[in-house]
């Protein structure tokens, strides 16, 4: 089978790695992909805003399946228009994508649902912000209703910090803004967990922890992701059922009344707090860390599970784990998640290979005149997997220190809550 993947980070790498494997591939193109896909796939450049390029690519290659890495594509439509081509394509079309694409929607989901997630409060100026901070207990959570890459999100401890972030959104730093999000501050531990689903039944796509801050001991900025495990060492089976019962199956209930169907990996961002599951956002997709910790772990044909899904037989699928911990580390480019150096080579990556239980996944990087180039803040992802997070984080290191990029940094204390109890 010949299969298109859109995206060009982390997780498309780890997609294309996987789907690689299959019995049934025949040949992987990655749109536009990065310098690790480029080893195992045919990287294309097509502009992604233009959804008719793209089709008339698939269309001249006989492209058979496209699986939609990223958001945005997804949250512009693409699934919609490339189904009205005639065109397998795996991913949630742009109605139900608005899970992502508006954490409004999603909350206004939740309350008719009666789906537990933290208690907010919708406003549409700045005076009606204002005046319901007044009422709210600190810290809470104000947050932008667009596509933000997860910089539309301030967790702010007093009023001042929330009237700027009021300010800043309203005044268009994410676009044109006619309301904004206030949340209570849910305490407890983060937990991602996924499902995947073809729009009739869904299965469990394992869970994962993911560290968003920069720093040592989850300090300083947010980023999109520095490191990942799997599975999330909070998971149990009561727990599960809680998220099944209480959050998976009224949302796809929900959608199911909005006569649609969720076909699609479906990654559920939880806080959890005595074993009890509240709902921070939805995302459309795999994560990225989680999806490079992911993969790895299945034991099963990942295209053949994903076609299944295309077809509406995912119950066919019965998708096998390895009973395994795997580990991911970012490599960054010094300076992110602010500014950092573009185009700076890295030597000798081309050596590092992935084997049996070491995977390297590319993600800001590209190939010029037999160079390898970081052209991304999140440069390299090292994964392991083996029977222990400490060993798997100790391997990860060494291959770093290997590699022993100038430009680079990461996270030492990836796992530190299941390591360095
Ligand atoms: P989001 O993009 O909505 O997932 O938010 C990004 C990050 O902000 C989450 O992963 C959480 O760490 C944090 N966050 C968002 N909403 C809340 C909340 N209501 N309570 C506590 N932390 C939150
Ligand atoms: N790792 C967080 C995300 O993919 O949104």
């Amino acid at each position: 089978m010949k299969i298109a993947i859109i995206g060009n980070g982390g997780r498309e790498h780890a997609l294309a790695h996987q789907l690689s494997i299959s019995k049934k591939i025949t040949k992987i193109y990655s749109i536009p992909g990065n310098a690790g896909t480029e080893e195992i796939s045919l990287n294309i450049n097509i502009n992604l805003e233009n959804f008719n390029d793209l089709y008339d690519f698939i269309n001249k290659e006989k492209i058979e399946l496209v699986v939609v890495g990223p958001e945005k594509p997804l949250v512009e439509g693409l699934v919609d228009f490339l189904e009205s081509k005639n065109i397998k394509v795996f991913g949630p079309r742009k109605k139900v994508a608005k899970l992502e694409g508006s954490k409004i929607f999603t909350k206004e989901l939740c309350e008719k649902f009666n789906i537990p997630t933290a208690k907010f409060k919708i406003c549409k100026s700045k005076k009606d912000s204002f005046k319901f901070l007044s009422s709210f207990n600190f810290p809470l959570v104000v947050k932008a209703d667009v596509l933000a890459a997860g910089k539309g999100v301030y967790i702010c401890q007093n009023v001042d910090e929330a009237k700027d972030a009021v300010n800043e959104i309203f005044d268009g730093k994410f676009g044109r803004a006619d309301q904004v999000l206030i949340e209570e501050f849910l305490e407890g531990d983060e937990m991602s967990f996924f499902i995947i689903s073809d729009g009739i039944s869904y299965k469990t796509f394992n869970t994962a922890q993911d560290h968003k801050r920069v720093g040592e001991g989850d300090t300083g900025k947010n980023t999109g992701g520095m490191g990942a495990y799997s599975p999330s060492s909070l998971i149990n089976d009561d727990l599960e059922n809680k998220i099944l019962d209480k959050i998976i199956e009224p949302t796809l209930k929900a959608i199911s009344e909005m006569n649609e169907k969720y076909i699609g990996f479906l990654y559920a961002g939880l806080m959890i707090k005595n074993n009890e599951p509240y709902l921070i956002e939805y995302n459309v997709r795999m994560g990225d860390p989680e999806c490079q910790t992911i993969l790895p772990l299945i034991d099963s044909d990942l295209l053949e599970i994903i076609d299944a899904c295309c077809n509406s037989k995912l119950v066919t699928q019965d998708i096998k784990w390895k009973n395994k911990k795997s580990m991911c580390i970012v490599l960054c480019s010094k300076g992110y998640p602010e500014k950092y150096s573009q185009n700076v080579e890295i030597e000798n990556l081309k050596e590092f290979k992935s084997t049996k239980d070491n995977f390297i996944f590319h993600a800001g990087t590209k190939s010029l005149e037999n160079k390898i180039l970081a052209v991304g803040g999140r440069v390299i992802n090292f994964v392991n997997i083996s029977d222990k997070y400490s060993s798997s984080r100790k391997e990860i290191i060494n291959q770093i220190k290997k590699l022993n990029w100038e430009n680079g940094f990461y996270r030492s204390d990836i796992g530190h809550k299941v390591i360095d109890k």
